[in-house]
């Protein structure tokens, strides 16, 4: 944790889970999220957005997207707009997560311009970095991950409240870990390259049982939940986690 900063609890649904099971992972994650320290989000596939947001509101629990357009409009095919986002009551949307870079070829530079359309509709970006196993076992995890940044961030990514999130490819979904000495110095370091306010969430293979020692080291504000934010108890065991 970083004092002063609000820890978020952010659930990134990919491409998972039906209508029904969508609403009811809504409802169960409402029913879960009172008395908590935590900021709580949840980031559904974009034909739940509309649904979701209506069951989180009045609620305190935050509803974000997956990734958005640069563009304000016009002929994207399939592409959705941060404005159509934001319209709906969406407040975050999540920008360059490692399976985009992968399966769209998403560069530093198209996720930059990405955020800087989020926060020009008002959204804020949540932008995710990270090595892969190669590059953090031939010791280049931080300056991968720093040059990620001083690409993907736009001007006033700060001042608009942007999140960043660290998520080691070779983490995500594998059940995989990075040491705690190793997630405290990669946080370290981005803290020092990215200045006091901005809140730095760790993201991979977070759980109930790994939750409470990740978001207790310094300069970890919070953390980014794929598998477990699918199941709405584990994923109020992690915002609890956080305090
Ligand atoms: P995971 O995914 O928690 O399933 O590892 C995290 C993420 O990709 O955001």
């Amino acid at each position: 944790m970083t004092p002063g900063i609000r820890p978020l609890i952010a659930g990134n649904w990919k491409m998972n889970a039906s209508a029904r099971e969508a609403v009811d992972l809504a409802q169960a994650v409402r029913a879960g999220a009172t008395g908590l320290a935590a900021e709580l989000l949840v980031c559904p596939p974009f034909p739940y957005v509309a649904g979701v947001c209506g069951l989180m509101a009045g609620s305190g629990v935050a509803v974000g997207g997956q990734d958005c357009h640069t563009a304000v409009k016009g002929a994207h095919t399939g592409d959705v707009a941060a404005a159509m986002l934001k319209d709906l009551g969406a407040a975050y949307v999540i920008l360059g997560h490692s399976e985009r870079r992968a399966d769209h070829g998403e560069t530093d530079a198209l996720v930059r311009a990405k955020a800087a359309a989020a926060i020009a509709a008002g959204l804020v970006p949540i932008v995710c970095v990270g090595e892969t196993l190669a590059q953090r076992e031939a010791g280049q995890a931080e300056a991968v991950v720093a040059a990620q940044l001083s690409g993907s961030l736009p001007e006033g990514f700060e001042a608009a409240g942007g999140v960043v999130a660290y998520e080691p490819v070779w983490a995500i979904g594998t059940g995989k870990v990075p040491t705690e000495a190793d997630i405290a110095a990669l946080h370290a370091a981005m803290r020092a390259q990215l200045g006091a306010k901005t809140r730095l969430l760790y993201g991979g293979s977070m759980k109930p049982s790994n939750a409470q020692a990740i978001l207790a080291l310094a300069n970890v504000d919070g953390g980014l939940i794929g598998g477990a934010a699918l199941v709405a108890a584990d994923f109020l065991a992690i915002a609890k986690a956080a305090g």
